[in-house]
């Protein structure tokens, strides 16, 4: 089933999600849920804030064309190492259409639990990296403008305001 997702600047975005502590049958059709919002949407990464639930979880695909090859589901992450540096362009499923060059550390290592509680250990680098960090960012309630220059975060936020009045940029409820 397609969830919907909720965009800037709805509530729920800002807020810091709790962790997952049941790993059951309703969690399994979340997951599943949000790897196929997240294809539909051809987006990258989604994390459950992002469809109005405030839990630390997230699913992504770093290679989703053309067959959805590498779907991934990450709980209650959290990163035991960071390392290096690396600018790359960044876009968001909640921001649609705005896109900008985000720092990021260029390595990751993350804890995190799979959809039947077990620990597992990621290392990561490039795109599956970022795609990493962007997902958690949203677990705090950051967003991937909150970590641009005040200049470019500012013109973005212009600009939405003014797709919002064009009817071209669709605002989600509570
Ligand atoms: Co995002």
């Amino acid at each position: 089933m397609k969830l919907e997702i909720k965009t800037f600047p709805n509530e729920i975005l800002r807020q810091k999600a709790e962790p997952v502590t049941e790993f059951n049958e309703e969690l399994h059709t979340l997951l599943d849920n949000m790897l196929e919002t997240m294809y539909d949407a051809k987006g990258l990464g989604l994390a459950a804030p992002q469809v109005g639930l405030s839990l630390r979880l997230f699913v992504l695909d770093d290679m989703p064309e053309p067959n959805k090859n590498n779907p991934m589901e990450i709980i209650n992450p959290e990163f035991i190492e960071k390392e290096g540096e690396i600018l790359e362009e960044e876009g968001c499923l909640s921001i649609p259409g705005e896109y900008a060059f985000v720092k990021r550390y260029m390595k990751v290592k993350v804890k995190y639990q799979d959809r039947y509680g077990n620990e597992k250990i990621i290392e990561a680098t490039d795109r599956l990296s970022r795609i990493l960090q962007h997902e958690s960012d949203h677990l705090e309630g950051t967003l991937f403008i909150d970590r641009l220059p005040n200049t470019k975060r500012e013109t973005i936020k212009k600009h939405i305001k003014k797709r919002i009045n064009n009817g071209d940029y669709k605002v989600t409820d509570e």
